[in-house]
């Protein structure tokens, strides 16, 4: 088949595109390169890139042209940022879907396969948190990926353009970018204990995430694109089990054989406070199973990034 990867050049997008590359799939990539970089592509054959941006629905309409399926990855993926600055955010989060909905209609794509978020739970203080679970989101990021699920459900409804929503709990792995104040927990801390660096918690440490392997992830969205009967769907992405920041930092030190000094700062704004997912219905449904466990995932990621330093 041929595939669209939106945001195709960044961290989870480019595994996508690797693995469908791998499997002898076409793969048109639109990226703007903004956080996306060109060497997470390198040596990735079978792969056509465009420069472009989901918020111009042109650029995205040419992208989806031919296309059987589109992921759509694109995105400011951060909670803090949005926090910041939500007209850009809500511009890329919620426009650049829409504008994905719109090109799959008019290009007669089969299915669009969307980056959802865990963020969508917000205040609700069940845990695990389940599909069914009423949203309430506490950041503009959190609005966004909820606005977004329901777009893609009503397009879906409305236009026979098929859907699946992947609720993303916190993933991370290879080429996750540790560099911005705004990158995810794991990528910041691995680099700075690599580099026997203090880290920092925000908070006291005791929050607490389902962090989740991007080769799981990549698993689910393969899933998401070929099962049937799974059109206007939901779904939680992790692997069902909780960390606290604490016991993270200390399985980081463990697979990289040092450790580093501990500090704490205020909490940020908007953060949730625990996190963990009942993936149930990924599994009935898709036949997710996430075959990378946390510490094993951790062991991968300190190999990599030890390697290519
Ligand atoms: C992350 C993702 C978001 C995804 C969501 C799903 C990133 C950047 N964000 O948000 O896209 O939709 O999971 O659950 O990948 N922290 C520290 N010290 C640091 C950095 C972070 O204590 O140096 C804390 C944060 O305050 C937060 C926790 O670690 O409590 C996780 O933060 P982060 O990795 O940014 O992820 P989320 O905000 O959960």
């Amino acid at each position: 088949m041929r595939a669209l990867v939106t945001g195709g050049a960044g961290f989870i997008g480019s595994h996508i595109v690797q693995r469908l590359a791998d499997t002898g799939h076409d793969v048109v990539v639109l990226d703007n390169f903004l956080t996306g970089k060109r060497e997470n592509l390198a040596g990735i054959s079978g792969v056509r890139i465009v420069e472009d941006d989901v918020r111009d629905p042109k650029a995205v309409e040419a992208s989806a042209a031919g296309c059987e399926v589109i992921f759509h990855e694109a995105a400011i993926v951060s909670v803090p940022s949005s926090v910041e600055r939500p007209q850009e955010s809500h511009d890329v989060n919620i426009q650049g879907t829409l504008n994905v909905l719109q090109a799959a209609r008019v290009a007669r794509v089969r299915r669009v396969v969307f980056a959802s978020s865990a963020a969508i739970y917000g205040e609700e203080p069940t845990l695990p948190k389940v599909e069914s679970m009423r949203p309430e989101p506490i950041s503009p990021y959190g609005v966004e990926k909820i606005t977004s699920e329901h777009y893609l459900a009503t397009w879906s409804k409305l236009f026979g353009v098929e859907t699946v929503a992947l609720r993303y709990f916190n993933v991370f792995g290879p080429r996750q970018d540790p560099s911005s104040p705004y990158s995810g927990v794991i990528s910041v801390f691995v680099d700075r204990v690599l580099a026997g660096k203090p880290i920092t918690f925000f908070g006291d440490g005791t929050q607490s995430r389902d962090f989740v392997f991007v080769g799981n992830v990549v698993d689910a969205n393969i899933l998401a694109a070929t099962k049937r009967g799974v059109s206007g769907g939901v779904f939680n992405i992790a692997c069902g089990a909780r960390t606290t920041l604490v016991e993270l930092a200390t399985l980081i030190e463990r697979a990289a054989g040092r450790t580093v000094a501990r500090s704490v700062a205020p909490a940020r704004a908007g953060d949730i406070k625990d996190s963990v997912a009942d993936i149930d219905r990924a599994r009935a449904e898709l036949g997710y199973a996430p075959k990378v466990d946390v510490e094993d995932g951790l062991r991968q990621l300190v190999d990599h990034v030890r390697a290519s330093r």
